[in-house]
């Protein structure tokens, strides 16, 4: 295969409706931002894309949520979510927006193109509709139990349980997200894309053309769905946030987000070029473009069926691949942010990154350990434990300490400098070593060229790992030792340390793309610049000069304390409890915006209210929570058993004014006869409430 001429290179767009966790990052952002840090350092002309997807249903959910209009919720994340990446150390040459004028422009220009050449069908169809809000319920608007697996939250778009995708109408007891209610149909015309006709292509160049190049998972999902029958899917919906139909009458109708989404990739290349004054077409409509997407599981579908069955339609290129990982789970569990099952990013950061001086190198070890247990293959787990031992074991213990010893030795009996290769000294060991590296190289290049970034990273550090044992094996401490003996000693210590050093340069170029901010440490402490770390120079045991003085040793890593690993444990578990208290008030609080079903006037004036005013109040034995309470009604007192015992002392009560229902049925509770009921008001805490008279009414007062 002839080297493509460039690259574009795409991580999914995130939605910016909430944080996002390290489950994403593993997926998505990692191995992309791996990848493109290789082809820069291979001076290859690459283009890195990424931005918020800020449309559907999940963005004015959130905004619900808490309190706010869809717009502040994506002005609240998107900044958020753009600083996360790039303190983790994620380089996107862009970070667009879908809700920019520009993405709308090219989104619908996209449909138009397609809707022009007659490849979109429209069809009428009847669709649950929401009376109480008068809305359509698309997506994320309805909820119900999933024919899958039978979790009674799933989406109208897809169970986050199982993961399977589906349609509204495959929900089981639907109900209206936005009221409670349960949904009517109504009849609604749509744009549909029918991939039915496109079923050839996609067995040709999915099955067919790429069966082997692309991962078992990605071909395995597109082949189920091929053979499970391809139908039309709509790519419109009746919605008010989102991107308009471009087409005349659509009115209250926007793109669905998973057309519109992807298209953000081309739009993030649009504004990119504008601000580097290049040309972005090449890009998108060149052959010799390696396109690749970079997706977590649940993007599968959109990338490798939909999408490109839209780029083919709009005569664009089709992605090289889309590579996308398994789950990674988290300590025994799936993870999930509305579980509260789940490290946030932004946690991270804070707890790891910011609050250490030099804390970049804590970027560095969870990218390294979320590489180490990459699901590439199959699913793989998050463990706080594994995550310390990863760092102790690996990067501080083989890594670290090889370059500490390297820089400490060369200071003690180099006298800082780089020292001179004796030719005529050279044996098995340094020729080996020369080797490794040479082998490393090349085994990392294949396999990042083949999107293995697991076992790419596992080379570079075997490679540390072998310089440690020639170190151990030259052991040129005890060579120093005889120095006053054997002077000739020196010539040995030279050429071990001289060539400990060059692996070390060779190490940077190589750990680059996994650990950038290790990287540049290493740099600063070869006191070489930046341009050593292009690929070209991988292999090469020349790269520092002879009698080149160099810097004291810094600490690339620190090792981890049981404590706060400890701490971290304790964190998930508070928050998980956090988030399940949180939830029990929320459906309290859903089910109390449900209004019961209707009434008729009749129904309503059965009811006598009236005004009493308390004048006795006691205890009632035996039972926590009743007080038994004289009502005077103006024309006779009653006796009222309340439940409110927990909410109000009997002294309190006293000369309050409450409304009564009258004509209820008498009841015994505890022996006691009530005869009547009064109306308090709950607030959001649950705590009850009078309301209020000023006690200027009179007792017996109707209430209508
Ligand atoms: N926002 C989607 C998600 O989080 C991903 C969109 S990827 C794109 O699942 F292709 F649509 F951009
Ligand atoms: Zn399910």
């Amino acid at each position: 295969m002839t080297t493509p001429k460039r690259y574009l290179v795409t991580s999914a767009l995130p939605y910016a409706n909430g944080l996002k966790h390290i489950g994403h990052l593993a997926g998505a952002y990692i191995p992309a931002d791996i990848y493109v840090r290789y082809l820069k350092a291979q001076l290859r002309d690459v283009v890195f894309v990424c931005g918020s997807d800020e449309h559907g249903t999940a963005i004015p959910i959130q905004a619900m949520k808490e309190g706010t209009t869809a717009q502040a919720i994506i002005d609240k994340y998107h900044p958020i979510i753009e600083q996360n990446f790039k303190d983790l150390g994620i380089h996107f040459d862009i970070y667009h927006r879908t809700s920019s004028p520009l993405h709308h422009e090219t989104a619908q220009e996209f449909f138009t193109v397609l809707n022009d050449n007659g490849d979109l069908e429209i069809k009428t169809s009847e669709q649950y509709f929401d009376e109480a809000t008068q809305t359509f319920l698309a997506d994320r608007f309805i909820k119900g139990t999933c024919p899958n697996c039978s979790y009674d939250n799933a989406f109208g778009d897809q169970c986050e349980k199982c993961g399977k995708s589906l349609s509204p109408d495959e929900l089981i007891n639907p109900v209206s997200t936005l009221s409670g209610n349960v949904p009517v149909k109504k009849e609604t015309s749509h744009w549909y894309l029918p991939l039915n006709k496109h079923e050839d292509f996609l067995r040709e160049w999915v099955l067919k053309e790429h069966k082997n190049d692309w991962r078992v998972n990605v071909v395995g999902q597109v082949k189920s769905w091929v053979d499970g029958g391809l139908q039309p899917r709509a790519v419109t919906r009746d919605l008010d946030w989102g991107i308009q139909v471009p087409v005349k009458n659509a009115v209250g109708k926007v793109l669905y987000v998973w057309f519109d989404a992807p298209i953000g990739y081309i739009s993030a290349t649009k504004q990119w070029a504008l601000n580097h004054g290049k040309d972005w077409k090449p890009y998108w409509y060149e052959n010799d473009t390696q396109l690749v997407h970079f997706i977590g599981k649940d993007n599968i579908v959109f990338h490798a069926i939909i999408f490109p069955v839209m780029l083919k339609l709009h005569g664009n290129i089709l992605p090289a691949n889309v590579p996308s990982n398994e789950f990674m789970n988290l300590e025994g569990d799936k993870m999930s942010t509305s579980r509260g099952w789940s490290i946030e990013m932004d946690d991270y950061i804070n707890d790891w990154i910011k609050k250490e001086n030099g804390g970049e190198s804590m970027a560095d070890v969870l990218r390294y350990y979320l590489t180490a247990i990459a699901p590439e293959t199959k699913d793989s787990e998050f463990t706080w434990k594994g995550f310390q031992d990863a760092c102790n074991s690996e990067l501080v213990s083989v890594f670290g300490n090889y370059i500490n010893r390297t820089f400490v030795l060369m200071h003690k009996l180099c006298n800082g400098k780089v020292p001179p290769f004796h030719n005529d000294l050279i044996d098995d060991l340094d020729k080996q070593l020369i080797q490794d590296i040479g082998n490393t190289k090349l085994k990392v290049e294949t396999l990042l060229e083949g999107y293995k970034f697991r076992e790419a990273q596992f080379e570079v550090i075997d490679l540390a790992r072998k310089a440690n044992q020639y170190m151990q094996k030259k052991e040129p401490w005890i060579l120093a030792k005889h120095l006053p003996e054997s002077p000739s000693n020196q010539h040995l210590i030279d050429n071990a340390l001289h060539l400990c050093l060059q692996l070390t340069a060779n190490l940077a170029i190589l750990i680059n793309p996994f650990l950038p901010f290790t990287a540049k440490k290493m740099l600063h402490m070869m006191k070489v610049v930046e341009k050593l770390l292009e690929w070209q120079n991988a292999g090469r045991v020349d790269l520092l000069k002879v009698g080149y003085s160099l810097r004291e040793p810094q600490l690339l890593f620190r090792k981890i304390e049981d404590e706060e690993i400890a701490h971290q444990l304790e964190k998930l578990t508070i928050k998980k409890v956090q988030v399940e208290e949180n939830k029990s008030v929320e459906v309290e609080q859903e089910s109390k915006n449900v209004l019961k079903p209707e009434i008729v006037f009749d129904d309503f004036g059965k009811i006598d209210l009236r005004i009493g005013t308390i004048t006795a109040a006691e205890k009632v034995e035996k039972a926590d929570k009743l007080l038994k309470l004289e009502v005077d009604l103006g024309f006779e007192k009653r006796t009222i058993v309340s439940g409110i015992a927990m909410h109000f002392k009997p002294e309190e009560l006293v000369g309050q004014q409450v409304t009564v229902v009258c004509n209820l049925a008498p009841r015994k509770m505890r022996g006691i006869e009530s005869n009547g009921m009064i109306l308090l008001a709950e607030d959001k805490s649950g705590k009850l409430h009078f309301l209020h008279t000023n006690g200027m009414i009179d007792a017996g007062s109707t209430i209508s």
